[in-house]
């Protein structure tokens, strides 16, 4: 487990990121963190694998202190893909550059090599794995460097804004991923600001805004609230702002949870349909 107690963190410069952040990660959890630029989603992000220790307050992985702990030993169990991972690919093929992290934990060079054909297959990068990752697409080197952490697999997964850039194959890709991750033990938190791809994952969203929790939920009943989307500078997902509107024409109010929501929706039609073959 992943525990922030009162976690505050401000930068040299003396920008605030981070205060009293209290939050729990563990194992078969889907956790969305969201908020406007600035925010301190990527602030917190590097807390959970030591890159940044907290001003006050303390972060502790599997019950060891992040401030006590090596960053090297912590990258076994916490993997971080970051926002921008251009700077951080180097290698000269593909392979290599999923390679580099096995290698560097003193994995058999037959377990690299089956573990690194695996990764690039999920990630749809096989076609690349001789190619250099400079000659790619942006989308495809964001893929390389997700499939350089997963391939090390590690029990709690960091992803910072993972859609930028990717088609609609290749997030429902990722969507499968994190689904089968999580539903293996695995804990997945996911910096966005994509709504639509947390409406239809829905995970539980944790709202961040001005470096301070200001909600926290499951996504349906967090992304339907007007003002706490506002706040964190996103717009509600089409699907919410739809049965919004449809409250004009009779669906109750108070529905947030976008499956009854559904349902609702399709008894209405039926209602609507048989009205109109009585009338013809
Ligand atoms: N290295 C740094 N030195 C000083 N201030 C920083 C540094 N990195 C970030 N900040 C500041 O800390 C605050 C939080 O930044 P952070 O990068 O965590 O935001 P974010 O929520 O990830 O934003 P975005 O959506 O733009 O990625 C911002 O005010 C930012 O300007
Ligand atoms: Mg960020």
């Amino acid at each position: 487990m992943i525990t922030l107690e009162k976690v505050s963190f401000t930068y040299r410069s003396g920008q605030r990121a981070l205060q009293d952040i209290d939050l729990n990660l563990e194992g078969g959890d889907f956790i969305a963190i969201m908020g406007e630029n600035g925010a301190g989603k990527t602030t917190l992000a590097k807390h959970l694998n030591g890159l940044l220790k907290p001003s006050q307050g303390r972060v502790l992985v599997d019950g060891d202190d992040t401030r006590k702990v090596s960053v090297a030993r912590l990258s076994r169990k916490v993997g971080l893909v970051f926002q921008n991972p251009d700077h951080l690919l180097f290698s000269e093929t593909v392979k290599d550059e999923v390679a580099f992290g096995l290698k560097n934990f003193g994995f058999a060079p037959e377990v690299v090599h089956n573990q690194v054909i695996r990764t690039l297959e999920a990630l749809g990068l096989s076609e690349y794995a001789e190619t250099s990752p400079f000659l790619l697409s942006g989308g495809e080197r964001k893929r390389v460097a997700l499939a350089a952490i997963l391939a090390t697999e590690p029990d709690y997964l960091i992803l910072d804004e993972p859609t930028i850039g990717q088609d609609y194959q290749q997030k429902e890709r990722l969507r499968n991923f994190i689904l089968q991750l999580y539903s293996q033990g695995k804990a997945v938190v996911m910096i966005t600001h994509d709504v639509e791809f947390v409406a239809e994952s829905n995970p539980k969203v944790i709202l961040l805004s001005q470096g301070r929790i200001v909600a926290q939920g499951p996504a349906d009943s967090v992304l339907s609230k007007d003002e706490l989307v506002k706040k964190a500078s996103l717009v509600r997902p089409q699907m919410s702002r739809l049965f919004g509107e449809l409250t004009k024409y009779g669906l109750p109010s108070d529905v947030v949870d976008v499956h009854r929501a559904r349902i609702l929706l399709e008894e209405k039609l039926s209602e609507a349909k048989v009205r109109v073959a009585q009338n013809s």
